[in-house]
């Protein structure tokens, strides 16, 4: 298993484990992923629900938690941490700053594209900066679109980029169609991308590594995706259910206790359809049944909450703290996968071992 090389910074083993929010993945998660070579991400969404006065003070909240995680996060391991920032978020600008200033090594900006440097930080921070930027999108156009963007308009490109395809868990770059029948796999998309940006890789002079997931849970989905061409993987789903993960258990439970079919898609206020496991909650949500929704801040930039049958931000944290009469948790369509709750390192040995066994098959055929 070759190291993931993202400029300067080299990740021993190929893997940055999916940003979860809301409170999914901060510091421990994070902390112990970074332990094992790989780069452990924190979710920098709504991360100041827990703290006192948030319904008055989230945008304050919401930086002061990101800082505090990240600092955490930076006591308990020397490896790679990264942040993960929905573009859809009215605070975007805001979770970038503490980022850049707490001088996390990754950031990764999903749920949008970013085209622009937001005012608050300004072009030259921007490139002096050594965070690297990585942009997560679900298709080659979109990736295309990123680095055409930032090379006329900026001179420089973003230092990876990471697609995650249809079978991910939470929400998806996809339409709601696309995502019953979906016309591309993900080892195609990623071929695509890899065609896409090697002009930039020419122009630039150096390897942009693309990352992929959605659906990658094994040491084989992970072999067969590096295989397609990506340079490293993403992984969400397969970490929720690791002691380390700083979720409540009921929620690691919830996939444990999943079937295959119990993983659906509904469609969330953020515009995007989000793939979740059902529960009394998501069934009443598909018949069109109206839940309260009151918004003491505007979280997000699409949501119109006199129009909204939910809030997602309060389904997605009364789920994280184990209230699933009011709320749900997003999840891959692996996430049935889950036997019991292990630790970090153990799910990291296992995905190398079944990946070396792979390689080893692979090297047999060869042979044979
Ligand atoms: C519980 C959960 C929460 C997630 N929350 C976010 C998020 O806040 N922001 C984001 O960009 N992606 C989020 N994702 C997507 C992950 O970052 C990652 O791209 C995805 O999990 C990879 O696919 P997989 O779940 O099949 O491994 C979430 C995924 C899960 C399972």
């Amino acid at each position: 298993m070759n190291s993931l090389k993202i400029g300067d910074l080299n990740i021993k083993v190929p893997i940055i484990q999916g940003g979860m929010g809301i409170g999914v993945s901060l510091s421990g998660l994070a902390s112990a992923v970074a332990n094992q070579g790989g780069i452990g991400v924190i979710s920098a969404v709504a991360i100041g629900m827990t703290e006192p006065g948030y319904q008055k003070h989230f945008r304050k909240s919401n930086q002061s938690a990101l800082r505090n995680e990240i600092r955490k996060a930076r006591l308990k391991t020397n490896g790679v941490i990264g942040v993960n920032i929905m573009m859809a978020v009215t605070d975007f600008d805001d979770l970038l700053r503490v980022s850049l200033e707490e001088k996390v090594d990754v950031v990764i900006i999903g749920a949008g594209l970013p085209l622009k440097v937001p005012a608050t930080i300004g072009l030259s921070a921007f490139k002096k900066t050594k965070t690297k930027f990585i942009p997560k999108v679900s298709s080659a156009r979109a990736a295309k679109l990123i680095f055409k963007h930032w090379s006329e308009k900026y001179n420089c490109i973003p230092d990876a980029i990471m697609i995650e395809g249809a079978l991910a868990g939470g929400h998806l770059g996809f339409k709601k169609k696309e995502l019953e029948n979906p016309q591309s796999s993900l080892s195609e998309i990623v071929k695509e991308t890899v065609d896409a940006i090697s002009i930039y890789e020419r122009q630039y002079g150096r390897e942009i590594p693309v990352i992929a997931g959605g659906g990658i849970y094994t040491g084989k989905d992970m072999y067969n995706i590096i295989n397609a061409g990506a340079s490293g993987v993403v992984m969400g789903t397969r970490f929720v259910t690791t002691e380390e993960c700083d979720v409540s258990e009921k929620f690691k439970l919830n996939y444990i206790n999943s079937s295959k079919d119990d993983i659906t898609l509904i469609s969330s206020p953020v515009g995007l359809p989000g793939r979740v496991i059902t529960n009394d909650f998501v069934e009443e949500i598909k018949q069109g049944k109206q839940k309260p929704v009151k918004c003491a801040w505007k979280c997000l930039k699409t949501c119109d909450y006199k129009k909204v049958q939910f809030c997602v931000a309060e389904a997605l944290y009364n789920a994280t703290q184990g209230n699933f009469q009011q709320g749900f948790s997003f999840a891959g369509t692996k996430a049935y996968m889950a036997e019991k709750i292990t630790t970090v390192k153990e799910t990291f040995d296992s995905i190398k071992k079944e990946y070396l066994q792979e390689e080893n098959k692979y090297e047999l055929s060869l042979m044979a």
